[in-house]
């Protein structure tokens, strides 16, 4: 694991955001795997401005997306398709056929799963993944367990989970009880993963996640043994190591 140590949000995103841009610049073809979240949001601003200002471009770029809510269709205010358009795909050049989320609206969800393991392996893997870290140490929508789970499939969110994201919503009821993410093994399988952290209200969990036990309760644990892992933190963040 290579730590990255940053004054502040601001300084953490474009540390960040650098990491992605040469990626893209070195393989202008690179599958990117992202995230949403607040974490990320300041890492697409920066990857948006310099791709205005011409420094990285990304016409050749094809994504793949963590996670999507159960029940929401992509037009949903809140549903992780509309905040990927929102936070970056809508202000780079990126073409929009290459960007892909799991179908939340699915009928046949073990299909859609399926279809989205399927489709990761025939873009040739994940080249970079980047990830923030839930509250209670989940990734992409993985949640604590008794064993990793290893493709895309469907979770029922904690308590902790729907308590952390219903800021986003009307109220608790609103906050979907189902989400479909890829798995651990998806995760691990990409040949570079980037996290972001910030806050002292995650310096516990990252506590826990790199500095302790590698275990399923904890899903970001098992990062700890992934060969190209950068987590890029903040003071604040890093305040209980
Ligand atoms: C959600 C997402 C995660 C994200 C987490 C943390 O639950 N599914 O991918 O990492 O929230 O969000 P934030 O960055 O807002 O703390």
């Amino acid at each position: 694991m290579r730590l990255i140590r940053t004054k502040d949000y601001d300084e953490m995103s474009r540390r960040a955001a650098g990491l992605i841009a040469a990626q893209v610049i070195m393989k202008p073809t690179s599958v990117l795997g992202l995230a949403t979240g607040s974490s990320p949001v300041g890492t697409y601003q920066n990857l948006i401005e310099w791709c205005h200002s011409g420094d990285v471009s990304f016409r050749n770029v094809k994504t793949v997306n963590l996670d999507e809510y159960v029940g929401l269709d992509a037009e949903h205010e809140q549903s992780y398709a509309k905040f990927m358009h929102v936070n970056l795909f809508d202000h780079i050049d990126i073409d929009p056929a290459n960007t892909n989320i799991p179908d939340g609206m699915a009928s046949q969800t073990e299909e859609e799963c399926a279809r989205y393991d399927a489709l990761i392996q025939s873009l040739g893997g994940i080249d970079l993944q980047l990830l923030g870290l839930g509250p209670n140490g989940h990734i992409g929508f993985n949640e604590p367990e008794e064993i990793f789970e290893k493709g895309t499939h469907r979770v029922s969110l904690t308590q902790a989970t729907i308590q952390a994201n219903k800021r986003f919503f009307e109220n608790e009821a609103a906050v979907p009880r189902y989400a479909l993410t890829m798995g651990i093994r998806d995760i691990m399988q990409a040949r570079r993963v980037v996290m972001v952290v910030s806050g002292a209200g995650k310096a516990e969990i990252l506590k826990q996640a790199f500095f302790g036990p590698v275990t399923p309760s904890v899903p970001a644990s098992i990062l700890q043994f992934h060969p190209d892992f950068t987590l890029v933190a903040d003071e604040e963040a890093l305040k209980c190591l």
